[in-house]
Order: C-alpha cells, then structure tokens, then sequence
C-alpha cells in the first residue's frame, strides 16, 4: 500500500504542480455544492488517477478538485466510495491515504442520513459527535503499518470538539438550526426496516447511513482531525417510518445544502 500511496501522491503532484492543501473535503450524496465556493485550480477526474477506484452510484461524479476556500487551500472529493459498490475498506479509504500524504490536517466529511431521534425533522442538519461501525469490516484490519498509524488507535476523540464548537457557534450567529449526534454507519444498499431504526436508535444512534465510519476511521488513523456534518434526508422515527427513495434523499439533500454549505465555508475559513 505504500507505493501505491507515494505513487498516487506523486501524480497528483505532477497534474497539480505541486498543490498543497491543508484541508481534505468529502461531499456526500447531493451535496456536491460547496464545489462552487472552491476557487478552482486543479480537477482530476477519478479515472485519471492511479490506483484510485472509480465511482458508480447516481449522484456521485468522481473527481478530485484542488484550489481555495476563504485563502484556505482545500482539496474536495466530489463523489465518494461506497462498501455496497463493491469496494473494500481499503479501497474506500484510499484517498484518505493520500490527502494526508499530500498534507492535509483536518478532513471535513459530509453525508446524506436517515435520522432516528424523534426530535429531527426531514432536512435536519446534524453535526455528527460521534460514531457507531456497523460495518462488518474495518479498514484497518490486516497487517498495521506503522509509518501510517497506530496498531491500536484511540477513538476516543473522533469528531473534534473544537470543530464541533466552531460549527455550533457559526450556525448560531447566523440563525441555521443545526443539531449534534450519532451516526451509525452500515453497509446499505437497503434503507432499513423499522425494526432495524427501532434498534438503531436503542444502541445510541441519532441518524444512519451508509458512509463515513471508513473514512473517519483512516483519518483518525493519519492524525487528522475530523469535522462531520449530515443531513436528515428521511426518518426512521418509531410509528413514522414512511418509504424512502434515493430520489428523495438527493431531493433533501440538495434542498438543505445551501445551509451546510455555508457552515463548512465559514468552518474552513476560521479554522
Ligand atoms: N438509511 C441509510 N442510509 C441513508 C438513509 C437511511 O434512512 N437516508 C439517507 N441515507
């Protein structure tokens, strides 16, 4: 994995004469928006990149783009990968791998979710505290090594607190109703029964999806701190299960955007 990580990384610092960005971005489904307030350098598609998988779900574009927000630069993934495409842990986290070789600190990681805490409402924004790894799978099983991260990494502290406290502050200044929670993250592709929303929410989660837990955990893993951010596309409240599509998830998602947008924009200049 190493020379696939220094082999990536140099390409890309060949396509970007040298880019060095200082913040990793992941947008999640329908929440490609806050591509318009990069001021775009570079974009790679993810097909021009060696060794990085390529993106199949709808809604999902595939490309690495480099340049500034508020003087900050930034790199965005605009499309990310899913364990229920087929990818494995690693797989999924690769480019987490190589955003930190190419020097980011912090990573900020947005998602689209089904919210279990009866106080949400659809379009909810959830500024994640916290974590639960329903995966079946960690993408740091198999042999550590140590040039990467820890054997064992504490988990203690995921979700930075004083990111979470700066995204509390921003929303409030500027009037957005913003709530904090857990997220579970699970393989998908099914949405979940009642029964399984009913047991989510009794284990501790506030909200479900199917992404993020990998990539958290790899970041972790290289010292980066983390910002998580999610919308409530759909609920799984107890007695209000209704029906969800993927159509109405981007629906929601691309509804609420504007408003996380502006809360990462503000987060990442500040920060
Ligand atoms: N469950 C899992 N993933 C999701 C959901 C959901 O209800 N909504 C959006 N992503």
């Amino acid at each position: 994995m190493l020379e696939q990580i220094e082999f990536t990384t140099k390409s890309i610092h060949q396509k970007t004469n040298n880019f060095s960005p200082e913040i990793g971005i992941i947008l999640g489904t329908g929440l490609g928006g806050l591509v318009k307030e990069i001021t775009v350098e570079h974009v790679l598609p993810y097909e021009d990149i060696p060794n990085f998988p390529v993106s199949t779900v709808e809604g999902h574009s595939g490309k690495l783009i480099f340049g500034t927000i508020g003087g900050k630069k930034v790199m965005a993934m605009q499309g990310r990968f899913h364990y229920y495409e087929g990818y494995d842990m690693k797989q999924i986290t690769f480019p987490v791998r190589v955003m930190k070789a190419l020097g980011i600190k912090t990573l900020c990681v947005s998602n689209a979710s089904g919210g279990m805490n009866p106080n949400f409402a659809v379009g909810e924004i959830m500024i994640i505290n916290d974590h639960i790894n329903l995966f079946p799978d960690n993408p740091l099983i198999g042999k550590n090594l140590n040039q990467l991260g820890p054997r064992f990494l504490d988990m203690s502290d995921a979700y930075n607190k004083k990111y979470i406290e700066l995204a509390l502050n921003i929303a409030k200044e500027n009037n957005i109703k913003v709530s904090t929670g857990v997220y579970a993250g699970l393989t998908g592709p099914c949405f979940e029964t009642p029964a399984e929303y009913r047991y989510l929410w009794r284990i501790g989660a506030d909200a479900v999806g199917m992404s993020t837990v990998p990539e958290v955990i790899v970041a972790r893993h290289s010292g980066i701190n983390v910002f998580g951010i999610s919308i409530i596309t759909d609920l799984g409240v107890e007695g209000r299960v209704e029906n969800v599509s993927h159509e109405e998830v981007l629906q929601v998602a691309n509804a609420q955007e504007p408003k996380m947008t502006f809360i990462v924009k503000e987060l990442i200049t500040r920060i």
